[in-house]
């Protein structure tokens, strides 16, 4: 078979799939060619434009370092994410919405005591988080492991500082007591702009976006026979709710911040929440 043009090229691709042994990549690769072949029928790329989107392309990929995902922050400006992580967690009524993980966790946090101040000297007003974890039939659930990470005071997360500190600070993992509750000392974070340094920060600004999220406070929440819930809480009142450069703030993990007594712990502002976490298909839930 040969001269393809724009009525037979597409076919043409799709046919060339067709004794694709795995049925998923089959139906993956047939998929992503009519898309793109769409895309490109509907755009009518000049061929500078298109010379500049593989270009672009290749900038991300060699903006990616161990510390630096840039391609992880082009699926997250542009949705895909979000979009993913919604397709995967059509949970039940009750339990915990999901929202991105983000580029800045670190597996394996250390674990603290209940109680403990993860601020590590980060000044900025202190914050008391409280909360508990509870399965979706109302159980509480206790030696759950909790793991938290948030920024400082200026929007930067530990792992983008340079400043020769080798301890992680502003994150650690924790574990619910028998009661299913957790609690620990930090300071409020801040609202910050993600990396936008590279090529997807120059994308935000070519669409007219700014490249802020909300102040918020990141957890990831897993036990055995129950769906690992990755999220955040949001502080209610931030000025970038409503256009989260990578569209992540659900209305129900927004909470207020609770002015507190000075001396009560020496935290200033409280922040509460309730998780709850759903089962997993199949799962056997571990005794709570
Ligand atoms: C974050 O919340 O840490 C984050 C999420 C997506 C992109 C950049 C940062
Ligand atoms: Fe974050």
């Amino acid at each position: 078979m040969r001269n393809f043009g724009e009525d037979t090229i597409t076919q043409a691709v799709i046919d060339r799939i067709g004794n694709a042994k795995d049925p998923r990549v089959k139906r993956v690769s047939e998929a992503l060619v009519r898309h793109l072949h769409s895309f490109v029928r509907e755009v009518e790329p000049s061929q500078r434009e298109w010379e500049f989107a593989i270009d672009f392309l290749t900038r991300v990929g060699h903006m990616c370092t161990g510390a630096r995902q840039e391609f992880i922050l082009l699926s997250d400006t542009l949705g895909v994410s979000m979009l993913v992580d919604a397709i995967n967690h059509r949970l039940p009524g009750n339990a915990t919405e999901t929202t991105v993980l983000g580029p800045f966790y670190v597996g394996q946090p250390p674990e603290l005591a209940l109680g403990a101040d993860i601020s590590h000297g980060e000044t900025g007003p202190r914050l008391m988080v409280e909360g508990s974890v509870h399965s979706d039939d109302g159980k509480p659930l206790a030696n759950v492991i909790v793991d938290t990470w948030h920024s400082d005071a200026d929007g930067y997360y530990d792992v983008q500082k340079d400043d020769g500190a080798d301890s992680l600070t502003l994150r650690a993992r924790f574990r619910t007591d028998q009661n299913g509750r957790f609690w620990f000392q930090s300071i409020v974070p801040s609202f910050y702009p993600i990396p936008d340094d590279g090529p997807v920060g120059q994308m935000l600004t070519a669409q007219g976006r700014h490249p802020y999220r909300p102040a918020h406070v990141h957890f990831m929440i897993a036990s055995p026979g129950y769906e690992t819930l990755v999220t955040h809480v949001f502080i209610a009142g931030d000025k970038y709710l409503d256009s989260d450069v990578v569209f992540g703030v659900k209305d129900k993990l927004i909470r207020e911040l609770e002015p507190l007594p000075a001396e009560q712990n020496g935290a200033a502002f409280r922040l509460r929440y309730d998780f709850v976490l759903a089962r997993s298909a199949g799962g056997k839930a571990a005794a709570g």
